[in-house]
C-alpha cells in the first residue's frame, strides 16, 4: 500500500449544542459545550488512518494543553505525527462552532497553523505513488511548495479548497484531483451554486474550470457526490441516514478518498467507499472521533438503502 501525507490544520474545535442557531445579535441557551479534536488537515488525517492508509499529517500546533491533548488523540488514531512541529509563537487552532439541528456555524482561529511553511514541508519523504492531501486551512505558500514536492516525486495531489477563498489558478496546475462542495466550486466558477441545483448545473460549472486531464469531485451533503473523471459525469447518490452533526463530513471523504487510493483502488470506487465513509460520521458529534473504521464502512455499503437517482449512475 502507498502512503498518504496529509499538509493541514489542526484544531481544538470547542462545541456548542442547542435547539436552534441565533440569530445575529440574539442570545440562545444551549444544551452543552464540548471538545472535540478537529481542524481540516487533522480529520482528513484521522479519517485516512482509521480506514487503514499508513498517514502522516503534517502541521503546526501551540505549546499548551489543546496541542498536547490533539498530538496525543492524532497518535491514538495510528496518524505519524513526527512531522508536528510545535511552536511557542502561537496557540493552537481553536475552532468556536455552534450545531443545531445538524447544522452547524464555525469560527476558525488558525492560531499555530498560520504559521505552517515550506520548511515545515521540506521534511516530508514523499515517493512515487504516494497520495498528498492539503486543504485551505494553512497558508497557500505552504501548500504549493508541498503539493510541487509531490509532484516532483510522482505522488498524486488531492486539494480540498476549503474553506473558500479565491485562489491563483498557478494552484490548480499542482492539482490531480479536487475535492469541494457546491459553494466552493461556485466561487471557483464564478457562479451562484446550490447543493440542489440539478447535474446539467453543477457539471456545467465544473467543465467552466481549466480542468485538464483533472478529475473534479462535488460533495452535495445527503444528496452524495457528482464527479468529472475522464470527462465522463459520475454521480453516487447519498446513503439515507439521520445526520446529528455535518462536522467533518467533507473531511472524511477527502481522507476516505485518499485512503482508497493508496491502497489501488480506482477513482469510482474510491468515491463510492467515500461516500458511504462520510454517511457515518455524519451520524456522530464531532469531527476528528468522527470517522469510521474500514468494517464500517464495509457494513455501510452491503446495508444501505440509496435513493435512485437518473444520470450516470456508478454502482460497486
Ligand atoms: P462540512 O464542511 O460540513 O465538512 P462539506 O460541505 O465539505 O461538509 P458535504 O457535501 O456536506 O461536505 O458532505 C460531504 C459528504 O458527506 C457528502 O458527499 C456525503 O457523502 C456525506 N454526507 C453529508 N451529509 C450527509 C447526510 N445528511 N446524509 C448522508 N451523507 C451525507
Ligand atoms: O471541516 C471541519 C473542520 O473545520 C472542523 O473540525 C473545524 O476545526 C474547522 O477547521
Amino acid at each position: 500500500m502507498s502512503r498518504v501525507f496529509v499538509a493541514g490544520s489542526i484544531n481544538m474545535d470547542v462545541v456548542a449544542t442547542a435547539g436552534r442557531h441565533p440569530r445575529i445579535g440574539e442570545t440562545v441557551t444551549g444544551n452543552a459545550v464540548r471538545y472535540f479534536p478537529g481542524g481540516k488537515g487533522a480529520n482528513q488525517a484521522v479519517a485516512a488512518a482509521k480506514l487503514g492508509a499508513p498517514t502522516t499529517l503534517i502541521g503546526r500546533i501551540g505549546k499548551d494543553a489543546f496541542g498536547d491533548q490533539l498530538k496525543a488523540f492524532l497518535a491514538a488514531q495510528g496518524v505519524d505525527v513526527a512531522y508536528l512541529r510545535e511552536t511557542a509563537e502561537a496557540h493552537t487552532g481553536t475552532a468556536i462552532i455552534t450545531v443545531a439541528n445538524a447544522d452547524n456555524t464555525i469560527v476558525v482561529i488558525p492560531g499555530a497553523n498560520a504559521l505552517v511553511d515550506a520548511a515545515d514541508i521540506a521534511v516530508s519523504n514523499l515517493a512515487k505513488g504516494d497520495i498528498a492531501v492539503s486543504q485551505f486551512e494553512i497558508p497557500l505558500p505552504a501548500i504549493s511548495a508541498f503539493f510541487k514536492r509531490a509532484r516532483a516525486a510522482g505522488a498524486t495531489t488531492i486539494l480540498n479548497p476549503a474553506p473558500a477563498i479565491e485562489f491563483d489558478s498557478a494552484m490548480l496546475d499542482l492539482v490531480d484531483i479536487l475535492i469541494l462542495n457546491e459553494s466552493e466550486l461556485g466561487l471557483l466558477a464564478k457562479t451562484g451554486l446550490l447543493d440542489t441545483d440539478d447535474h446539467a448545473r453543477l457539471i456545467g460549472a465544473v467543465r467552466s474550470l481549466p480542468t485538464k486531464d483533472r478529475i473534479i469531485c462535488v460533495t452535495l451533503g445527503r444528496r452524495g457526490v457528482l464527479a468529472l473523471v475522464n470527462d465522463e459525469p459520475v454521480f453516487i447518490p447519498g446513503h439515507a441516514v439521520k445526520a446529528v452533526d455535518t462536522t467533518g463530513a467533507g473531511d472524511c471523504f477527502v481522507g476516505a478518498v485518499a485512503a482508497q487510493l493508496a491502497d489501488g483502488q480506482s477513482i469510482e470506487a474510491a468515491l463510492d467507499f467515500a461516500n458511504a465513509a462520510a454517511s457515518i460520521c455524519v451520524q456522530r458529534m464531532g469531527a476528528g472521533p468522527s470517522m469510521p473504521t474500514a468494517a464500517e464502512v464495509g457494513a455501510a455499503l452491503s446495508t444501505s438503502s440509496r435513493p435512485p437517482s437518473g444520470t450516470h449512475n456508478h454502482r460497486r
